[in-house]
């Protein structure tokens, strides 16, 4: 039987943080076992916020040695710089056709990055390009944190539509989020989430931040008042964050770690909470250090072509159903 597809994109803006990896990455290396696994670094969605190209060029490899650090294997997976494979810009235009405004206003990312960084098309059609990334491949299942749900909804919306208006093509995809590490929160603030663009540093750990930063950082973290080490979200956002960044990289229950650490001092605590995140993130450091820039760029430029091939194969079926 053919395997389903799985599709996800990672933008290339450097600072990846433990919130990308327990919300999403993690999941990208689980799925490559049960499915024909894509996965593309979105630089064309990276310029739809001011930047430098010198950034660009750094923060592209830099995101695609993080993706095989972390265990995506070129062998089983498909890796590659969505700006090398065309047809999804081209499958981003004929999407566009059939997206209402109304829909994109609606949009909170929009109007959270258009806040900071002002209003320009791309951005505007940031989610039309999203769909386009998916659908150009089929994808059946889309890993990616909470803060995606609204954008895989237009994406489902446009399958939905272009299958009824123009026949039977596209797949409606699923979206696959872990139940813990959904929406992992601010160190500095836990009641907004960990960001890339947040520009206190502490507010996030880097997946190769070395280990006296992280344990610095995790030191740091903006805690609660009272003394008990208690799941809340609610009454107390800042230990169940840390709780739940504990629980994904020990594969310990929440209830498990409260039993243990329910009395000690918070000091203690984040201490262990420190050693679970850089006993987790080493195998990672030290991969993304063993790599260098130039194969990564020969395996890239490989995949793109790979991809290349089977997004035009489902572009040939598209255009010849819009009546190209
Ligand atoms: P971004 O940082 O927007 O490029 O996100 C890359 C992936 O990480 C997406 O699938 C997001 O949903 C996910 N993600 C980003 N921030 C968080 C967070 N704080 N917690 C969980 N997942 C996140
Ligand atoms: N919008 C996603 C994010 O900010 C990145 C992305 C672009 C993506 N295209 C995608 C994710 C396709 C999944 C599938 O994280």
């Amino acid at each position: 039987m053919e395997r389903k597809v799985v599709f996800s994109g990672l933008q290339p803006t450097g600072n990846i943080h433990i919130g990308n990896y327990l919300g999403a990455l993690r999941n990208w290396v689980l799925l490559q076992d049960d499915y024909d696994a894509i996965y593309c670094v979105v630089d064309l969605h990276a310029i739809t916020v001011p930047y430098e190209p010198e950034d660009l060029r750094r923060d592209r490899v830099e995101t695609a040695k993080l993706l095989l650090a972390i265990g995506i294997d070129p062998e089983r997976s498909l890796l590659y710089y969505q700006s090398q494979v065309r047809q999804h810009v081209e499958l981003a235009w004929l999407l566009a056709t059939l997206t209402p405004l109304g829909v994109l206003n609606r949009m909170t990312q929009f109007k959270e990055k258009s806040d900071k960084a002002g209003r320009n098309l791309g951005l505007y059609a940031y989610p039309v390009l999203m769909a386009a990334d998916i659908m150009v491949h089929k994808a059946h299942a889309v890993p990616v944190g909470e803060d995606q749900t609204q954008h895989l909804e237009v994406t489902r919306d446009l399958a939905e539509k272009f299958n009824n208006r123009f026949g039977e093509e596209f797949p409606v995809p699923e979206q696959i989020t872990p139940k813990v590490g959904a929406r992992v929160m601010s160190l500095q603030d836990p009641t907004s989430k960990m960001s890339k663009t947040d520009p206190d540093a502490r507010s996030k750990v880097l997946l190769v931040d070395p280990p006296q930063v992280i344990r610095k950082k995790i030191r740091s973290a903006v805690t609660d008042s009272g003394h008990e080490i208690e799941y809340d979200r609610e009454k107390k956002p800042g230990v169940s964050n840390l709780l739940e960044i504990m629980s994904q990289f020990t594969g310990r229950s929440i209830d498990d770690l409260v039993a243990e650490y329910h009395d000690t001092l918070y000091g203690h605590f984040k201490d262990a909470v420190a050693d679970a995140v850089i006993e987790g993130l080493a195998p990672i450091r030290d991969a993304y250090t063993a790599l260098a820039d130039a194969d990564v760029e020969a395996l890239m430029l490989d995949g793109a072509k790979v991809a290349r091939e089977r997004a035009e194969d489902s572009m040939a079926s598209v255009r010849a159903k819009m009546g190209f």
